[in-house]
Protein backbone atom coordinates (compact mmCIF):
# COMPACT_ATOMS: atom_id res chain seq x y z
CA UNK A 1 0.00 0.00 0.00
CA UNK A 2 1.25 3.37 -0.95
CA UNK A 3 0.95 6.01 1.62
CA UNK A 4 0.46 9.04 1.18
CA UNK A 5 3.47 11.57 2.10
CA UNK A 6 5.73 8.86 2.82
CA UNK A 7 9.14 8.10 0.33
CA UNK A 8 9.11 4.59 -0.21
CA UNK A 9 11.85 3.64 1.92
CA UNK A 10 9.99 5.01 4.79
CA UNK A 11 6.89 2.80 4.53
CA UNK A 12 6.50 0.57 7.19
CA UNK A 13 6.43 -3.14 5.74
CA UNK A 14 2.78 -3.23 6.76
CA UNK A 15 2.38 -5.97 8.84
CA UNK A 16 -1.09 -6.49 9.90
CA UNK A 17 -3.17 -8.94 12.26
CA UNK A 18 -6.48 -9.50 12.05
CA UNK A 19 -8.58 -10.35 15.25
CA UNK A 20 -12.14 -11.73 14.83
CA UNK A 21 -13.68 -14.58 16.25
CA UNK A 22 -15.75 -15.31 13.14
CA UNK A 23 -13.15 -17.19 10.55
CA UNK A 24 -15.57 -16.03 7.23
CA UNK A 25 -15.26 -12.50 8.20
CA UNK A 26 -11.45 -12.74 9.37
CA UNK A 27 -10.49 -14.37 5.61
CA UNK A 28 -12.27 -12.01 3.92
CA UNK A 29 -10.37 -8.79 5.85
CA UNK A 30 -7.37 -10.82 4.99
CA UNK A 31 -7.73 -10.73 1.45
CA UNK A 32 -8.36 -7.44 1.28
CA UNK A 33 -5.49 -6.60 2.79
CA UNK A 34 -3.17 -8.63 0.99
CA UNK A 35 -4.55 -7.49 -2.42
CA UNK A 36 -3.40 -3.84 -1.17
CA UNK A 37 0.01 -5.23 -0.42
CA UNK A 38 -0.06 -5.88 2.61
CA UNK A 39 1.07 -8.98 4.93
CA UNK A 40 -1.58 -10.13 6.84
CA UNK A 41 -2.16 -12.80 9.53
CA UNK A 42 -5.16 -13.42 11.43
CA UNK A 43 -6.30 -14.66 15.05
CA UNK A 44 -9.65 -15.73 16.43
CA UNK A 45 -9.23 -13.91 19.70
CA UNK A 46 -7.48 -11.56 22.38
CA UNK A 47 -5.51 -14.20 23.58
CA UNK A 48 -4.31 -15.80 20.77
CA UNK A 49 -4.00 -12.56 19.07
CA UNK A 50 -1.24 -11.48 22.34
CA UNK A 51 0.23 -14.07 21.65
CA UNK A 52 0.80 -13.50 18.19
CA UNK A 53 2.09 -9.97 18.92
CA UNK A 54 4.48 -10.90 21.50
CA UNK A 55 6.12 -13.34 19.61
CA UNK A 56 6.14 -11.79 16.33
CA UNK A 57 7.84 -8.61 18.53
CA UNK A 58 10.68 -11.01 19.71
CA UNK A 59 11.54 -12.37 16.62
CA UNK A 60 12.07 -8.81 15.33
CA UNK A 61 9.15 -8.32 13.37
CA UNK A 62 6.60 -6.60 15.39
CA UNK A 63 3.02 -5.97 14.11
CA UNK A 64 2.64 -2.52 12.88
CA UNK A 65 -1.27 -2.58 13.00
CA UNK A 66 -4.32 -4.62 14.70
CA UNK A 67 -7.62 -4.77 12.90
CA UNK A 68 -10.00 -6.22 15.61
CA UNK A 69 -13.57 -7.01 16.33
CA UNK A 70 -14.88 -5.54 19.11
CA UNK A 71 -17.48 -8.56 20.63
CA UNK A 72 -15.34 -11.64 20.88
CA UNK A 73 -15.83 -14.09 23.46
CA UNK A 74 -13.44 -14.50 26.06
CA UNK A 75 -11.75 -11.13 26.06
CA UNK A 76 -12.86 -8.88 24.06
CA UNK A 77 -11.61 -6.02 21.86
CA UNK A 78 -11.39 -2.87 24.10
CA UNK A 79 -9.34 -5.57 26.43
CA UNK A 80 -7.44 -6.27 23.04
CA UNK A 81 -6.54 -3.10 22.78
CA UNK A 82 -5.94 -2.11 26.33
CA UNK A 83 -3.46 -5.02 26.29
CA UNK A 84 -1.86 -4.05 23.19
CA UNK A 85 -1.25 -0.22 24.25
CA UNK A 86 0.64 -1.75 27.20
CA UNK A 87 2.67 -4.19 25.55
CA UNK A 88 3.12 -2.82 22.41
CA UNK A 89 2.44 0.89 22.58
CA UNK A 90 4.07 1.31 18.79
CA UNK A 91 1.65 -0.68 17.44
CA UNK A 92 -1.66 0.91 16.02
CA UNK A 93 -5.10 -0.66 16.68
CA UNK A 94 -8.34 0.04 14.51
CA UNK A 95 -11.80 -1.02 15.77
CA UNK A 96 -14.39 -2.97 13.78
CA UNK A 97 -17.96 -3.66 15.55
CA UNK A 98 -21.31 -4.62 14.43
CA UNK A 99 -22.78 -2.44 16.81
CA UNK A 100 -21.75 1.09 16.46
CA UNK A 101 -22.50 3.53 18.73
CA UNK A 102 -20.68 7.42 19.48
CA UNK A 103 -20.20 6.22 23.29
CA UNK A 104 -18.28 3.08 21.86
CA UNK A 105 -16.23 4.64 19.44
CA UNK A 106 -15.16 7.61 21.46
CA UNK A 107 -14.49 4.80 24.31
CA UNK A 108 -12.65 3.21 21.93
CA UNK A 109 -10.29 6.40 20.30
CA UNK A 110 -9.88 7.32 24.31
CA UNK A 111 -7.95 4.19 24.63
CA UNK A 112 -5.96 4.65 22.07
CA UNK A 113 -7.32 2.97 18.72
CA UNK A 114 -6.62 4.92 15.84
CA UNK A 115 -9.86 4.30 14.55
CA UNK A 116 -13.34 2.72 14.92
CA UNK A 117 -15.08 1.10 11.66
CA UNK A 118 -19.34 0.00 11.82
CA UNK A 119 -19.40 -3.34 9.99
CA UNK A 120 -20.54 -4.18 6.87
CA UNK A 121 -17.28 -2.14 6.49
CA UNK A 122 -16.62 0.14 3.33
CA UNK A 123 -13.49 -1.01 1.24
CA UNK A 124 -12.60 2.73 0.89
CA UNK A 125 -13.45 2.87 4.75
CA UNK A 126 -10.90 0.66 5.47
CA UNK A 127 -8.43 1.17 3.22
CA UNK A 128 -8.00 4.73 4.85
CA UNK A 129 -8.47 3.62 8.53
CA UNK A 130 -5.42 0.92 7.63
CA UNK A 131 -3.39 4.00 5.89
CA UNK A 132 -3.86 6.01 9.01
CA UNK A 133 -3.37 3.70 11.43
CA UNK A 134 0.23 2.62 9.61
CA UNK A 135 1.31 6.16 9.02
CA UNK A 136 0.62 6.79 12.65
CA UNK A 137 2.75 3.54 13.34
CA UNK A 138 5.42 4.98 11.09
CA UNK A 139 5.73 8.57 13.37
CA UNK A 140 5.86 6.65 16.54
CA UNK A 141 8.85 4.87 14.99
CA UNK A 142 10.64 8.34 13.86
CA UNK A 143 9.87 9.51 16.90
CA UNK A 144 11.49 6.71 18.54
CA UNK A 145 14.23 7.27 16.78
CA UNK A 146 14.64 10.74 17.16
CA UNK A 147 13.81 10.01 21.20
CA UNK A 148 16.95 7.38 20.78
CA UNK A 149 18.98 9.59 19.21
CA UNK A 150 18.67 12.50 21.55
CA UNK A 151 19.74 10.27 24.31
CA UNK A 152 22.54 8.63 22.45
CA UNK A 153 24.17 12.34 22.36
CA UNK A 154 22.45 13.67 25.60
CA UNK A 155 22.25 10.21 27.22
CA UNK A 156 24.48 11.79 30.30
CA UNK A 157 21.30 13.96 30.52
CA UNK A 158 21.71 16.10 33.91
CA UNK A 159 25.30 16.34 33.93
CA UNK A 160 25.64 19.81 31.99
CA UNK A 161 29.33 21.15 31.02
CA UNK A 162 30.88 22.04 27.87
CA UNK A 163 34.64 22.70 29.68
CA UNK A 164 37.10 20.15 27.77
CA UNK A 165 37.44 18.79 31.17
CA UNK A 166 33.97 17.78 31.62
CA UNK A 167 33.79 16.73 28.02
CA UNK A 168 36.32 14.08 28.82
CA UNK A 169 34.10 12.90 31.55
CA UNK A 170 31.45 12.69 29.29
CA UNK A 171 33.35 10.75 26.84
CA UNK A 172 34.82 8.35 29.80
CA UNK A 173 31.22 7.73 30.87
CA UNK A 174 29.99 6.38 27.66
CA UNK A 175 32.87 4.11 26.94
CA UNK A 176 33.07 2.23 30.24
CA UNK A 177 29.24 2.16 30.87
CA UNK A 178 28.53 -0.33 28.53
CA UNK A 179 31.29 -2.89 30.31
CA UNK A 180 30.85 -4.67 33.31
CA UNK A 181 34.20 -2.87 34.43
CA UNK A 182 35.15 -1.41 37.98
CA UNK A 183 35.23 2.31 37.80
CA UNK A 184 36.73 4.47 40.29
CA UNK A 185 35.85 8.34 40.43
CA UNK A 186 37.82 11.22 42.09
CA UNK A 187 36.57 14.61 42.84
CA UNK A 188 36.21 17.36 45.24
CA UNK A 189 32.68 17.25 47.40
CA UNK A 190 30.17 17.97 45.27
CA UNK A 191 31.90 18.26 41.74
CA UNK A 192 29.16 15.13 40.72
CA UNK A 193 30.38 11.78 41.45
CA UNK A 194 27.41 10.31 42.78
CA UNK A 195 25.29 12.04 39.33
CA UNK A 196 28.12 10.52 37.25
CA UNK A 197 27.33 7.32 38.96
CA UNK A 198 23.84 6.60 38.21
CA UNK A 199 24.44 8.13 34.52
CA UNK A 200 27.19 4.96 34.36
CA UNK A 201 24.05 2.42 35.77
CA UNK A 202 21.25 4.45 33.83
CA UNK A 203 23.68 4.05 30.21
CA UNK A 204 24.83 0.60 30.96
CA UNK A 205 23.00 -2.62 29.77
CA UNK A 206 22.20 -2.92 33.78
CA UNK A 207 20.03 -0.36 33.29
CA UNK A 208 16.59 -2.19 34.65
CA UNK A 209 18.83 -3.56 37.38
CA UNK A 210 18.78 -1.95 41.17
CA UNK A 211 21.36 0.90 41.57
CA UNK A 212 22.56 0.87 45.39
CA UNK A 213 24.25 3.38 47.10
CA UNK A 214 26.52 2.85 50.10
CA UNK A 215 28.52 5.33 51.39
CA UNK A 216 31.80 3.74 52.97
CA UNK A 217 32.63 5.89 56.41
CA UNK A 218 28.31 5.37 57.36
CA UNK A 219 28.95 1.91 58.82
CA UNK A 220 30.07 1.27 62.26
CA UNK A 221 32.66 -1.84 62.18
CA UNK A 222 30.20 -4.13 63.74
CA UNK A 223 27.53 -3.91 61.33
CA UNK A 224 30.13 -3.99 58.52
CA UNK A 225 29.92 -7.21 57.23
CA UNK A 226 26.51 -7.74 57.90
CA UNK A 227 25.83 -4.29 55.80
CA UNK A 228 27.45 -5.80 52.88
CA UNK A 229 26.94 -9.27 52.63
CA UNK A 230 23.38 -9.61 54.81
CA UNK A 231 22.78 -12.20 57.71
CA UNK A 232 20.78 -15.11 58.68
CA UNK A 233 18.57 -15.49 61.11
CA UNK A 234 20.15 -15.94 64.87
CA UNK A 235 23.56 -15.24 63.19
CA UNK A 236 24.12 -12.89 65.87
CA UNK A 237 22.23 -11.21 68.87
CA UNK A 238 19.56 -8.96 67.06
CA UNK A 239 19.19 -10.72 63.89
CA UNK A 240 16.13 -11.69 64.04
CA UNK A 241 15.42 -12.03 60.65
CA UNK A 242 16.92 -12.78 57.27
CA UNK A 243 18.59 -9.30 55.85
CA UNK A 244 19.82 -9.12 52.57
CA UNK A 245 23.12 -7.19 52.43
CA UNK A 246 23.91 -4.51 49.43
CA UNK A 247 25.82 -7.01 47.02
CA UNK A 248 22.87 -9.09 46.90
CA UNK A 249 20.72 -5.88 47.09
CA UNK A 250 22.93 -4.70 43.93
CA UNK A 251 22.36 -8.26 42.21
CA UNK A 252 22.30 -7.69 38.29
CA UNK A 253 22.47 -4.13 39.04
CA UNK A 254 24.80 -1.35 40.06
CA UNK A 255 26.54 -0.96 43.47
CA UNK A 256 27.97 2.40 44.07
CA UNK A 257 30.42 2.58 46.89
CA UNK A 258 31.00 6.45 48.12
CA UNK A 259 33.25 8.07 49.81
CA UNK A 260 35.79 5.06 49.21
CA UNK A 261 38.59 7.12 51.01
CA UNK A 262 36.82 7.16 54.40
CA UNK A 263 36.21 3.19 55.02
CA UNK A 264 37.88 1.73 57.77
CA UNK A 265 40.51 -0.99 57.42
CA UNK A 266 38.10 -3.83 57.92
CA UNK A 267 35.93 -2.33 55.65
CA UNK A 268 38.83 -2.60 53.41
CA UNK A 269 40.05 -5.75 53.84
CA UNK A 270 36.15 -7.24 53.45
CA UNK A 271 36.15 -5.27 49.83
CA UNK A 272 39.20 -6.21 48.63
CA UNK A 273 38.05 -9.80 49.66
CA UNK A 274 34.65 -9.75 47.33
CA UNK A 275 35.84 -8.16 44.97
CA UNK A 276 38.70 -10.21 44.04
CA UNK A 277 36.96 -13.70 44.82
CA UNK A 278 33.84 -11.84 43.21
CA UNK A 279 31.54 -14.52 45.83
CA UNK A 280 30.93 -13.85 49.49
CA UNK A 281 28.63 -15.35 52.17
CA UNK A 282 25.58 -13.97 54.40
CA UNK A 283 26.72 -13.96 57.88
CA UNK A 284 25.98 -16.90 59.25
CA UNK A 285 25.79 -19.08 56.51
CA UNK A 286 27.76 -21.66 54.32
CA UNK A 287 26.43 -20.73 50.82
CA UNK A 288 28.36 -19.44 48.45
CA UNK A 289 26.86 -16.47 46.76
CA UNK A 290 27.87 -14.96 43.53
CA UNK A 291 28.84 -10.92 43.72
CA UNK A 292 26.68 -9.99 40.43
CA UNK A 293 27.05 -6.39 40.98
CA UNK A 294 29.13 -3.83 38.88
CA UNK A 295 31.02 -1.74 41.11
CA UNK A 296 31.37 1.50 40.98
CA UNK A 297 33.43 4.08 43.40
CA UNK A 298 34.00 7.22 44.64
CA UNK A 299 36.72 8.96 46.67
CA UNK A 300 37.06 12.84 47.28
CA UNK A 301 40.52 12.32 48.55
CA UNK A 302 43.98 11.52 46.67
CA UNK A 303 44.00 8.08 47.31
CA UNK A 304 47.43 7.73 46.47
CA UNK A 305 48.17 10.44 49.16
CA UNK A 306 46.27 7.70 52.11
CA UNK A 307 48.51 5.24 50.71
CA UNK A 308 51.76 7.23 51.24
CA UNK A 309 49.81 7.91 54.66
CA UNK A 310 49.30 4.38 55.64
CA UNK A 311 45.44 4.82 55.44
CA UNK A 312 44.60 3.14 52.42
CA UNK A 313 45.23 -0.35 51.16
CA UNK A 314 47.47 -0.54 47.97
CA UNK A 315 46.10 -3.69 47.10
CA UNK A 316 42.71 -2.87 47.28
CA UNK A 317 43.48 0.27 45.19
CA UNK A 318 45.15 -1.30 42.46
CA UNK A 319 42.11 -3.73 42.72
CA UNK A 320 39.74 -0.46 41.90
CA UNK A 321 41.81 1.63 39.92
CA UNK A 322 40.99 0.20 36.74
CA UNK A 323 39.12 2.84 34.92
CA UNK A 324 39.68 6.07 36.61
CA UNK A 325 37.19 9.24 36.08
CA UNK A 326 38.30 12.79 37.45
CA UNK A 327 35.97 15.53 37.85
CA UNK A 328 37.27 18.57 37.61
CA UNK A 329 36.25 21.68 40.13
CA UNK A 330 33.87 24.16 39.51
CA UNK A 331 36.55 27.14 39.95
CA UNK A 332 38.50 24.68 37.54
CA UNK A 333 35.99 25.03 34.78
CA UNK A 334 34.03 28.78 35.17
CA UNK A 335 32.92 28.65 32.01
CA UNK A 336 30.57 25.90 33.14
CA UNK A 337 29.38 28.24 35.85
CA UNK A 338 26.74 30.04 33.84
CA UNK A 339 24.93 27.36 31.75
CA UNK A 340 24.62 25.81 35.24
CA UNK A 341 23.18 28.75 36.81
CA UNK A 342 20.87 29.19 34.27
CA UNK A 343 19.61 25.46 34.43
CA UNK A 344 19.07 25.18 38.54
CA UNK A 345 17.59 28.98 37.88
CA UNK A 346 15.12 26.69 35.78
CA UNK A 347 14.86 24.04 38.27
CA UNK A 348 14.58 26.08 41.37
CA UNK A 349 11.66 28.66 40.26
CA UNK A 350 9.91 25.11 38.69
CA UNK A 351 10.02 24.16 42.12
CA UNK A 352 9.02 27.46 43.82
CA UNK A 353 6.41 28.89 41.14
CA UNK A 354 8.43 31.87 40.69
CA UNK A 355 8.36 33.74 37.21
CA UNK A 356 12.35 35.21 37.46
CA UNK A 357 13.89 35.20 34.00
CA UNK A 358 17.81 35.58 34.35
CA UNK A 359 20.73 37.40 35.89
CA UNK A 360 21.76 40.67 35.54
CA UNK A 361 25.72 41.22 34.38
CA UNK A 362 26.81 41.75 38.02
CA UNK A 363 25.54 38.72 39.21
CA UNK A 364 26.62 36.96 36.84
CA UNK A 365 30.36 38.16 37.23
CA UNK A 366 29.42 37.55 41.20
CA UNK A 367 29.29 34.01 40.28
CA UNK A 368 31.92 33.73 37.97
CA UNK A 369 34.53 35.19 40.20
CA UNK A 370 33.80 33.39 43.03
CA UNK A 371 35.71 29.92 44.12
CA UNK A 372 32.86 27.20 44.78
CA UNK A 373 34.47 25.55 47.51
CA UNK A 374 31.18 23.16 48.17
CA UNK A 375 31.63 23.25 43.76
CA UNK A 376 28.09 22.58 41.81
CA UNK A 377 26.23 21.42 44.85
CA UNK A 378 27.28 24.98 46.70
CA UNK A 379 26.08 26.91 43.14
CA UNK A 380 22.58 25.00 43.29
CA UNK A 381 22.30 26.00 46.90
CA UNK A 382 23.47 29.63 46.23
CA UNK A 383 20.55 29.95 43.00
CA UNK A 384 18.26 28.16 45.27
CA UNK A 385 18.45 30.34 48.16
CA UNK A 386 18.28 33.24 45.84
CA UNK A 387 14.90 32.41 43.70
CA UNK A 388 13.30 31.90 47.04
CA UNK A 389 14.43 35.07 48.81
CA UNK A 390 14.20 37.13 45.57
CA UNK A 391 11.27 40.12 45.04
CA UNK A 392 12.89 41.12 41.75
CA UNK A 393 12.61 39.30 38.15
CA UNK A 394 15.87 39.45 37.64
CA UNK A 395 18.54 38.47 40.11
CA UNK A 396 21.16 40.42 41.25
CA UNK A 397 24.09 40.34 43.61
CA UNK A 398 21.96 41.46 46.07
CA UNK A 399 20.40 37.80 45.73
CA UNK A 400 23.33 36.55 46.56
CA UNK A 401 25.36 35.51 49.66
CA UNK A 402 27.70 37.90 50.98
CA UNK A 403 31.19 35.76 50.45
CA UNK A 404 29.71 35.67 46.73
CA UNK A 405 28.42 39.03 46.01
CA UNK A 406 31.76 40.52 47.85
CA UNK A 407 33.99 38.91 45.25
CA UNK A 408 32.63 40.63 42.46
CA UNK A 409 33.23 43.79 44.24
CA UNK A 410 37.07 42.66 44.85
CA UNK A 411 37.41 41.24 41.57
CA UNK A 412 35.77 44.47 39.89
CA UNK A 413 38.05 47.29 42.23
CA UNK A 414 41.26 44.86 42.05
CA UNK A 415 41.93 42.85 39.20
CA UNK A 416 44.95 41.13 40.51
CA UNK A 417 43.31 40.09 43.97
CA UNK A 418 45.36 37.50 44.87
CA UNK A 419 48.39 39.82 43.97
CA UNK A 420 47.54 41.34 47.28
CA UNK A 421 45.00 40.06 50.08
CA UNK A 422 46.17 36.91 52.10
CA UNK A 423 47.90 34.07 50.22
CA UNK A 424 46.58 30.67 49.94
CA UNK A 425 48.41 28.42 48.05
CA UNK A 426 46.89 27.37 44.41
CA UNK A 427 48.59 26.62 40.90
CA UNK A 428 49.60 29.57 39.14
CA UNK A 429 47.20 29.04 36.05
CA UNK A 430 44.56 28.91 38.50
CA UNK A 431 45.38 32.40 40.07
CA UNK A 432 46.08 33.68 36.71
CA UNK A 433 42.47 33.46 36.10
CA UNK A 434 41.12 36.06 38.14
CA UNK A 435 42.68 38.58 36.82
CA UNK A 436 42.77 37.32 33.13
CA UNK A 437 38.84 37.58 33.47
CA UNK A 438 38.90 40.88 35.19
CA UNK A 439 41.14 42.36 32.16
CA UNK A 440 39.28 41.12 29.62
CA UNK A 441 35.56 42.14 30.85
CA UNK A 442 37.49 45.91 31.27
CA UNK A 443 38.37 45.52 27.82
CA UNK A 444 35.21 44.47 26.80
CA UNK A 445 33.57 46.55 28.45
CA UNK A 446 35.43 49.20 27.58
CA UNK A 447 34.79 48.67 23.93
CA UNK A 448 30.83 48.08 24.43
CA UNK A 449 31.30 44.65 24.16
CA UNK A 450 32.44 44.64 20.57
CA UNK A 451 34.74 41.07 20.25
CA UNK A 452 36.96 42.27 17.29
CA UNK A 453 37.81 45.76 18.79
CA UNK A 454 38.36 43.63 22.22
CA UNK A 455 40.51 41.58 20.79
CA UNK A 456 42.38 44.71 19.23
CA UNK A 457 42.91 46.19 21.82
CA UNK A 458 44.32 42.66 23.62
CA UNK A 459 46.24 41.96 20.51
CA UNK A 460 44.60 38.39 20.32
CA UNK A 461 42.48 37.21 17.55
CA UNK A 462 38.77 36.91 17.90
CA UNK A 463 38.82 32.94 17.78
CA UNK A 464 41.35 33.52 20.80
CA UNK A 465 38.96 35.88 22.54
CA UNK A 466 35.87 33.73 22.16
CA UNK A 467 37.54 31.09 23.31
CA UNK A 468 39.16 32.85 26.36
CA UNK A 469 35.47 34.34 27.11
CA UNK A 470 34.13 30.98 27.30
CA UNK A 471 36.56 29.13 29.07
CA UNK A 472 36.69 32.23 32.20
CA UNK A 473 32.72 32.45 32.18
CA UNK A 474 32.25 35.52 30.38
CA UNK A 475 29.00 35.14 29.31
CA UNK A 476 27.32 37.54 30.43
CA UNK A 477 25.54 39.38 27.37
CA UNK A 478 23.36 35.94 26.46
CA UNK A 479 22.55 34.82 30.13
CA UNK A 480 22.04 38.58 31.50
CA UNK A 481 18.09 39.61 32.15
N1 LIG B 1 27.65 18.50 35.77
C1 LIG B 1 26.54 18.70 36.49
N2 LIG B 1 25.41 19.09 35.89
C2 LIG B 1 24.28 19.30 36.60
N3 LIG B 1 24.19 19.14 37.91
C3 LIG B 1 25.27 18.75 38.57
C4 LIG B 1 26.51 18.51 37.90
N4 LIG B 1 27.42 18.12 38.81
C5 LIG B 1 26.80 18.12 39.99
N5 LIG B 1 25.50 18.50 39.87
C6 LIG B 1 24.53 18.64 40.96
O1 LIG B 1 25.23 19.08 42.08
C7 LIG B 1 24.86 18.38 43.25
C8 LIG B 1 26.05 17.64 43.81
O2 LIG B 1 26.41 16.58 42.95
P1 LIG B 1 26.84 15.14 43.49
O3 LIG B 1 26.82 14.19 42.35
O4 LIG B 1 26.02 14.78 44.67
O5 LIG B 1 28.33 15.47 43.93
P2 LIG B 1 29.35 14.55 44.71
O6 LIG B 1 28.80 13.16 44.72
O7 LIG B 1 30.63 14.66 43.92
O8 LIG B 1 29.49 15.15 46.06
C9 LIG B 1 23.75 17.44 42.84
O9 LIG B 1 22.50 18.04 43.12
C10 LIG B 1 23.93 17.29 41.36
O10 LIG B 1 22.73 17.03 40.73
MG1 LIG C 1 28.09 12.13 46.35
Amino acid sequence: MKIAGATDDRTPDGRVLVVDDDPIVRRSLMDFLRQEGLSATGAGGAAEALEALDAAAASGRAVDLVLTDVAMPGRDGRELLREVSRRHPATAVVMLTAYGTIEAAVDALRLGAVDFLTKPVLDDELRLAVERGLRHRMLLAENEQLHRQLESRDGLDGLIGQDPAMLRVHELVRAVAPAKTTVLMSGESGTGKSLVARAIHRLSPRSSGPFVELSCGSIPETLLESELFGHVKGAFTGAHTDKIGRFQAAKGGTLFLDEINSASPGMQLKLLRVLQEKRFEAVGSTETIEADARVVLATNQSLEKLIAEGLFREDLYYRINVVKIELPSLRERPGDIPVLAKKFLEHSCAEAGKMITGFDSECLRALGGYRFPGNVRELENIIERAVVLTQNQTLTVADLPAAVAGGASSTAASPVASVSGPWSPAPLSELLREPERAIILRALEANDWNRQQTADDLAINRTTLYKKMRQLGIDAERLAG
